[in-house]
């Protein structure tokens, strides 16, 4: 390479390496070089959820019928696809083993949305009636206020149910599987389960979707929680969560935050089998494979209704 080209090349790289820091937020101080103007320092601050007031609620009948199970499901407006594909499979409202199952959505407000997007949402409310929606930006960083809202919602609206479970719409969820095993377990106060995260720690890698700096998190391990793909916990520790929040300050990764909580309040976390049963990764499908687990991750609308048709199609054979 002759000189002139190495030195029209750094002329090139330099403003390229440039913009590239101007569109990342440097939040770790050590990287500053990387865009000395855009440092964002966390703000430490606890979230007032109380504030928040529910747009929209759904019709329910907890003080009459409790349900013994309520699927909270967190979703946004672009993903109708999924909730309606949910809804015509594991979270259909159904009675298993004389025990009632419930599934509600769980939404903010569109960022970048429109009137129209509200509107419609209003109107699939009115359809189905299974939706609880609180006015906070619906971001991933505020997955947090979704849950807390899932939590506060129960508390106050059906504090009569058994058991709840927090999941996301990625997920393929077997309610009859986890039925049987919380009637086996039998303990509705102070249980919490799911996919167990005992050694868990901050990531630090910058370009993570889950980076977090020292700043907002300066410990190397986190309080033992359950991965947020989905966790099941008996109603009241919805209501003693919900109430220890207000003075546990805000972090974004939800899972985490719940740990938070938990660990505040002294509620240890349970295995329900004595094998995996939350997925939080997506095994394989077959009939007898999905018939013994909770939870599997990463499945997409139409194959959750290919699955679940499979599995009713073979409802009677033995595995
Ligand atoms: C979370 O929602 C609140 C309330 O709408 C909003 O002010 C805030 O910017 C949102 N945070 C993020 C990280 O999106
Ligand atoms: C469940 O636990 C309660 C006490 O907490 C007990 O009275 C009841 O018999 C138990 N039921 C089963 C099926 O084990
Ligand atoms: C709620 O939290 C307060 C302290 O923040 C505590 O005094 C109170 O007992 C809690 N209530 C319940 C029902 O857990």
């Amino acid at each position: 390479m002759t000189r002139k080209k190495v030195i029209f090349l750094s002329l090139l790289i330099i403003p390229v390496i440039f913009l590239f820091g101007l569109f990342i937020k440097v939040q770790d101080p050590k990287l500053w070089y990387m865009c000395p103007g855009c440092i964002v320092r966390p703000v430490h601050y606890t979230y007032d959820y109380s504030k928040n007031d529910f747009r929209i609620l759904p019709k329910v009948h907890c003080a009459e019928d409790p349900p013994f199970l309520v699927l909270l499901v967190t979703n946004t407006h672009d993903r109708r696809e999924a909730r309606e594909a949910i809804r015509q499979t594991w979270g259909k409202e159904r009675v298993i083993q004389g025990h009632k199952v419930v599934t509600y959505f769980l939404f903010g407000i569109k960022t970048d949305g429109n009137a129209k997007d509200e509107q419609d949402l209003l109107r699939e409310s009115d359809l189905h009636k299974d939706i609880i929606q609180q006015e906070f930006q619906d971001t991933y960083h505020n997955l947090t206020i979704k849950t807390l809202m899932g939590l506060e919602w129960i508390t106050n609206f059906c504090p009569q149910a058994t058991y709840a479970m927090k999941t996301d719409s990625d997920m393929f969820v077997n309610p009859f599987y986890l039925v049987e095993l919380l009637l086996k377990k039998n303990q509705t106060s102070n249980f919490f389960t799911g996919f167990l995260k005992p050694n868990d720690g901050p990531i630090r890698y910058i370009f993570s979707k889950w980076y977090i700096s020292k700043d907002e998190y300066p410990e190397q391990k986190y309080p033992p929680f359950c991965s947020g793909t989905g966790y099941v916990f008996s109603v009241d520790v919805a209501k003693k969560i919900y109430n220890i929040s207000s003075t546990v300050p805000y972090f974004k990764l939800e899972d985490v935050y719940v740990g938070m909580c938990l660990d505040r309040l002294k509620i240890p976390l349970q295995e329900l089998h004595s094998k995996i049963t939350f997925h939080p990764d997506t095994p394989q499908f077959s009939v007898c494979a999905y018939r013994n687990l909770v939870t599997s991750h990463q499945i997409p609308p139409q194959q959750i209704v290919l699955y679940w048709e499979a599995m009713e199609r073979t409802e009677d054979e033995k595995c």
